[in-house]
């Protein structure tokens, strides 16, 4: 059974694939409506949401796939993860039961579940979203984990591929993933997946991070190594300018380091004392006709002046409408192979 939890774990020719459909489904969003009658997804968001949850719900509306969402603790039961312990406790569910019967009436689930800030070594292995897929006899979609958000690189990996030209190699072109700055110590996901897809795609990519914003050194590792394979490079800095200089992408995002982990204060105290990474006008004007990206919520005036996000170089509503198309991309996969899948066993068993 496929999960989409990670691109990692994905194959070149299914991500490639998912780019090409996420595309099409750009040109043409009815091309596909209804064909897959008679499935039904089930969303399970233990955070907040606008884009990931809208996009979700049209995208599955528009393939024929009947959807239900679930917030767990508000209008439907908390859920306990605890193994081995009585549930004394708020929560009524325990997950297993929970994402065992959400198997039972859908072919597809998704789930949203941000990292806990407490645990280091459980939300950088994504060891929640891991125990919630274990317990799915059904493909599981990663909504944004604690470490990751698949959906959000395969749009942005399709708007990239949009915006220089669909048969274009993206070879040369120089993307900057900076952070920026944040009142809050924002999980990782989205610089995680964001820095592994642009080292897919071979491009030049340069990681601008202050001092005490490293990106955990497996992440690190993959990104190398990808770059290395797709034929790009990869590298870091703490000046911001100096990676911008050139730049044909800057994509902001603000994340917490990991002394959140340990000392929060001084993490606190660091990240604002670093309000100087807003992305404004000067900095995209270092840039060679760089276009801005973020995934949005983006805080306006700490993370990125207005004028960047109101000009006419950033992609950032391009992003948020891809998110529709590629989750229908990644939702026809999956349904596709667990067609593929039933057929072939009713073909051997019956
Ligand atoms: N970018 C993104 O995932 O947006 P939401 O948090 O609103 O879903």
């Amino acid at each position: 059974m496929t999960h989409l939890l990670d691109w990692l774990d994905v194959e070149e020719d299914d991500w490639k694939a998912c780019i090409l459909e996420a595309l099409a489904f750009g040109e043409e969003r009815d091309r596909a409506w209804g064909r897959h009658d008679g499935s039904a997804l089930g969303m399970v968001f233990f955070n907040d949401s606008l884009r990931t949850r809208v996009s979700m719900e049209l995208a599955a509306s528009e393939l024929g796939v009947r959807s239900v969402t679930v917030t767990p603790g508000s209008g439907t039961w908390g859920f306990a993860w605890d193994e081995g312990r009585p549930m004394n406790g708020d929560e009524a569910e325990h997950i297993r039961e929970a994402v065992g019967v959400m198997s039972r009436y859908c072919h597809v689930l998704g789930v949203r579940l941000f990292a806990s800030g407490t645990d280091r070594t459980a939300d950088v292995s994504d060891a929640l979203l891991t125990r919630f897929a274990a317990s799915s006899t059904v493909p599981v979609i990663n909504l944004e984990s604690a470490s990751r958000h698949p959906c959000q690189a395969l749009a942005d990996a399709t708007v990239l591929h949009r915006h220089f030209g669909e048969g274009e190699d993206l070879a040369g072109k120089k993307f900057v993933l900076s952070w920026a700055p944040h009142p809050k110590p924002l999980p990782m996901a989205v610089p995680n997946s964001t820095l592994l897809m642009a080292t897919r795609l071979g491009m030049d990519v340069v990681l601008a991070r202050p001092d005490g914003f490293e990106l955990d050194e497996s992440v690190i590792d993959a990104a190398r190594r990808q770059a290395t394979t797709a034929g790009g490079s990869f590298s870091e800095t703490d000046d911001q300018n100096a990676a911008a200089d050139g730049a044909h992408v800057i994509y902001a995002k603000a994340w917490g380091g990991f002394g959140r982990y340990d000392d929060p204060e001084s993490e606190a105290d660091l990240r604002l004392s670093k309000s100087d990474w807003r992305i404004t006008s000067e900095t995209m004007q270092l840039t060679d006709g760089g276009q801005f990206m973020h995934c949005l919520p983006v805080r306006r005036g700490v993370v990125v002046d207005d004028a960047v996000l109101d000009g006419e170089s950033s992609l950032h509503l391009d992003q948020a409408e891809f998110r529709l198309h590629a989750q229908k991309a990644i939702l026809d996969w999956l349904l596709r192979d667990r067609n593929l899948r039933d057929g072939e066993s009713a073909g051997d068993g019956r």
